[in-house]
Parts: structure tokens; C-alpha cells; sequence
């Protein structure tokens, strides 16, 4: 019965099939060539290869079962919220004929109607690139124990200011490698940091462990690097250096890795003006057991602004991560949902069209995080209270976005403004300590405070905080 009930919406689906059965060779080769060979396939980050019959075949169950429950293909970004480029999620069509496969015994069908084997860029995707930089002489990862997370600083010994199109990352020895992220130094901050190991490095592990001065590209297993348009690259200043943190995840055997970045710049310089934006809450405090710890922090964009990608970033007690946009106009636009984070699986999602957002928009970043023993990614046991940082045991709420701006000249100005809507958002989630490290405020962010506290409670409530705000923006025209 049950058998008969999937043929038959089989066939609703694919009246191509006519009453048959759907067979590899027909229905199912495509999906798996389109959707999962990025990824199985020799070489590459799964565990198995799913390019021949054989392959496919012998797994048809557990196929049918993991699209099914929507764990493969591996797409954290929940449909309707957001929509995003390369975007891996398969058609409700598509899980239906796997099942009917699977359940049909995996019929291979006739030779004839094989599709060719999918082919793949094995150079860079993102073109052939002005300037490669690699990560040293060879990180050693030993065969088992904990996941490493090493910095690396890549200078780009520039002799002027210039302009990014694209920065596309290119790991070694991928049986180790697990996600790249790069970042943008212009203070030297981390090349101090990593000035006494021989190979520019230091470990690191919820971000550079520097105030970088933004995210320039995230890579993890399945990202696909596109050229970049001209007009919208990065300015980045002379003196700037890379930072490029790796996840390793040891293999079983001990394994060296030299992982390389390409970077294109672009000339002449872009029309558009190109930073990046980070969106923090500082102010988590999670206590030991607690399973639903919300964490919600808002943000009012200062200027027009149109964002290309988001990235958001957790550790491992985060499950729920949502940011929404609630325009002047009373309209939302949904930024991102992610139901079920996984550290493992961080990435950048670029919108499929830029999301234009005007200025007064209040941006709310809402992240939930389990820390009760029934986590099991919980890194500590029994749970201890969690509160913002860098380590492993530590967590964080972050959402960096890729702003596109009218023109170079707004990059600047557009900054200054929002590292005001950001001191006003820490300030209003409870982090005081946010105006000492404003830029600028050398060692006065107490007095200042006091200042504009008038009720002296020790904290800024709203009134008080738009005073605040008031006064800083003045002095920073
Ligand atoms: C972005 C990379 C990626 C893509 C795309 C992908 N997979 Fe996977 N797949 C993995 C990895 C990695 C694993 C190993 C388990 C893990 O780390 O989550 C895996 C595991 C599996 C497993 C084993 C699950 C288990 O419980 O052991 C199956 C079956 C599977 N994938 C099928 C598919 C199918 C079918 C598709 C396409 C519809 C697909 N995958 C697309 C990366 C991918």
C-alpha cells in the first residue's frame, strides 16, 4: 500500500517516468551529479563518493533517509528567510523520486538515459589570482585528538591603498581541513601576535583574538568562490595583513597541511563603496543547565545601506540563530534563520540580490543556546556558567555583514556612524564597558559615562543613552 501511494505521487511528479519506476540512470544520477558530488566524490570532504551506480545503489536507504530529514544536502539556512545564492536544498519533487528509487529496489534503468559524469573547476573558481599567499612550511595535525584552530597572518606587503575584488580559499590537505575564515588586519595587531612562531601563526578560536577590522571571506566543505563584481571591492589600506583562521579536525592519521589564499585586486577602483559590519552581543551570560538562553540585541542603521552577505557566527551551545530587518515602512525582511547551528557548518551566505535596508532600520539579532547537559556539543561537563569570549568554553552572538555602499567615499563616514549604532546597541544589552573602547576615548569611557548618568544608577537607561549618543556624534563630525 504504502509503496504503491509514493509510485503514485511519483508519477504525479514525473510523468516522465510514465508509470515506471524512477531509475538512476533517468531520475537519479541528476539529482546526485546537481546536489551531492560536490561534495562525494574523491578528494573531498564526505565520507564516500556517490558518483556511480554503484555508489548510489548500495546506499539507497540511507539516501532516501538523509534527504528526506533534510540533513543532506547540508543547508542550515531555513527556506523563506533569506535567499541566498548556490543555495543547497532539494525540491520536495526531488526527496520524493529518491524515495520511490530506494524503495523500488534502485532500479539503474537504461544505459542510454545516463547523464555525464559532472565536471568540476579544480583551480581557482573565483579566476586566476593576483597574488597567491600560502600558510607557511606545513601545520601538523596529529592523528586524533581535539580540533585545532590556528591563525595564520598572511601580510600583503602593499605599497599603497588599494582595492579587493575577490579572496577565494583554497585548503591543502582537505581530510583535515574543516572551515577557513579570513580577516582583515590594518593595525598589526595579530602579526605582533604571531611574531614568535616561525610560520606567522598562532592558535585561536572563536575569532582572530585581535579587533580585526572586518571579514573579508569564509570558507567551509561545499562553498563555491564567484569572481566578484569590480565595483564593489574592498578597500583595503597599505600595511594591511590577512588573518586566516583554519579548523582542523585530525583524520586518524597524522596529517600536514599548507593551505593557500588567492587574492585579485581590482583597478580601476570600484564605483561602489565596499566594509564590512559586525553585529555583536557582549552582554551573554549563560547559567549552567539553562536550555533555552536567548540572547537579543538590536541595532538602527544610521545610513542607507545594501547588504550582500551575512555570516553569522556562534560556538558550539548555539541552536537557533535569527536576524530579522524591520524596516521604517513597518515591513520585515527576514535576514536569516538558522535552525539547527552547527559550528562545523559556519559559513557566508550571499543574498541572490542585495537586500536594501534604509536608514532607521532596526536590525534584531535573536540567538538561542542550550547550556544543559542534554547538549551534546556542550564542551563542558557537568555545565558550567558561559559568558562572552574567545575559547572554546566561552560563547558568542555575532552577525558580520557585507555592506555595499553608493560610493567609496561613504566607506568612511558610514563606518564612524555605525561604530556608534554599535556602542548603542552594546549599551543598551548592558555592556558599559563599550565606551571605554571607542576608539578615541582614551581611558575617559568612565568619566563619561558618569556623565550622562544622571540618575547615578550605574547604568544608561534609554533617555540617557540618546543624550549619550548625541553628544558622541557631535564631537565625531
Ligand atoms: C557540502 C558538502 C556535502 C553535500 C553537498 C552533501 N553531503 Fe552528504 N555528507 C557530507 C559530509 C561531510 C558527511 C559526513 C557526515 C557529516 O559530517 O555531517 C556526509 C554524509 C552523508 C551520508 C551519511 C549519513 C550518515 O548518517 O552516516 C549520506 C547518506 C549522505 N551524506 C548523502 C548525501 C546526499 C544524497 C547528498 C545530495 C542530495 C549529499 N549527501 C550532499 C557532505 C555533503
Amino acid at each position: 500500500m504504502i509503496k504503491l501511494a509514493l509510485f503514485a505521487s511519483a508519477v504525479l511528479v514525473a510523468p516522465v517516468s510514465s508509470g515506471a519506476a524512477p531509475t538512476y540512470n533517468q531520475d537519479i544520477a541528476p539529482i546526485l551529479n546537481s546536489q551531492c558530488a560536490l561534495c562525494h566524490r574523491p578528494g573531498e570532504v564526505a565520507p564516500f563518493s556517490l558518483l556511480t551506480y554503484q555508489d548510489a545503489a548500495k546506499r539507497a536507504a540511507m539516501i532516501a533517509a538523509v534527504t528526506k530529514a533534510h540533513i543532506m544536502p547540508p543547508w542550515k539556512a531555513e527556506a523563506g528567510y533569506g535567499t541566498f545564492q548556490h543555495e543547497r536544498r532539494l525540491t520536495p519533487e526531488q526527496i520524493a523520486l529518491i524515495d520511490a528509487w530506494a524503495k523500488a529496489g534502485a532500479p539503474e534503468g537504461n544505459p542510454k538515459d545516463k547523464p555525464a559524469a559532472p565536471g568540476f573547476t579544480e583551480g581557482w573558481a573565483g579566476g586566476e589570482p593576483s597574488l597567491v599567499l600560502k600558510t607557511g612550511s606545513g601545520f601538523n595535525v596529529p592523528a586524533q585528538g581535539n580540533d585545532r584552530f590556528r591563525c595564520f597572518v598572511l601580510p600583503l606587503n602593499l605599497d599603497k591603498d588599494t582595492y579587493i575584488q575577490t579572496v577565494e580559499f583554497r585548503p591543502g590537505n582537505r581530510s583535515v581541513v574543516h572551515h577557513g575564515v579570513i580577516y582583515v588586519d590594518e593595525t598589526g595587531a595579530a602579526r605582533r601576535r604571531a611574531a614568535n612562531s616561525p610560520d606567522g601563526s598562532y592558535p585561536c578560536f572563536g575569532g582572530p583574538g585581535v579587533a580585526a577590522t572586518g571579514l573579508i571571506a569564509g570558507w567551509a566543505p561545499g562553498s563555491i568562490t564567484t569572481p566578484g563584481d569590480p565595483q564593489d571591492s574592498t578597500p583595503v589600506k597599505k600595511g594591511t595583513d590577512l588573518v586566516l583562521q583554519i579548523h582542523y579536525h585530525p583524520s586518524g592519521k597524522p596529517e600536514t597541511d599548507i593551505s593557500s589564499v588567492g587574492v585579485t585586486f581590482s583597478n580601476p577602483p570600484p564605483t561602489h563603496g565596499k566594509t564590512s559590519v559586525i553585529m555583536v552581543n557582549t552582554s551573554i551570560d549563560i547559567a549552567p543547565g539553562d536550555s533555552a538562553y536567548v540572547s537579543k540585541s538590536s541595532l538602527t542603521l544610521p545610513r542607507d545601506v545594501e547588504i550582500s552577505a551575512i555570516f553569522p557566527h556562534a560556538h558550539w551551545l548555539c541552536k537557533d540563530m535569527k536576524v530579522d530587518a524591520f524596516l521604517p515602512s513597518g515591513e520585515i525582511t527576514h535576514l536569516i534563520w538558522i535552525k539547527d547551528w552547527d559550528f562545523n557548518w559556519q559559513g557566508a551566505y550571499h543574498y541572490d540580490k542585495p537586500v536594501a535596508l534604509p536608514k532607521g532600520t532596526r536590525i534584531d539579532m535573536t540567538y538561542t543556546f542550550d547550556n544543559s547537559d542534554k547538549n551534546i556539543r556542550n564542551p563542558s561537563s557537568p555545565p558550567a556558567r558561559v559568558q562572552f569570549g574567545e575559547q572554546t568554553t566561552d560563547e558568542m552572538a555575532v552577525a558580520f555583514f557585507t555592506a555595499i555602499l553608493p560610493t567609496p567615499e561613504d566607506v568612511a563616514p558610514f563606518q564612524r556612524d555605525m561604530r556608534l549604532a554599535m556602542l548603542d546597541s552594546l549599551l543598551a544589552s548592558g555592556d558599559m564597558s563599550a565606551l571605554s573602547r571607542l576608539p578615541g576615548m582614551n581611558g575617559r569611557g568612565r568619566q563619561v559615562m558618569q556623565m550622562f548618568d544622571k540618575n547615578g544608577d550605574g547604568k544608561l537607561d534609554e533617555d540617557e543613552r540618546a543624550a549619550l549618543m548625541n553628544f558622541l556624534r557631535m564631537m565625531m563630525r
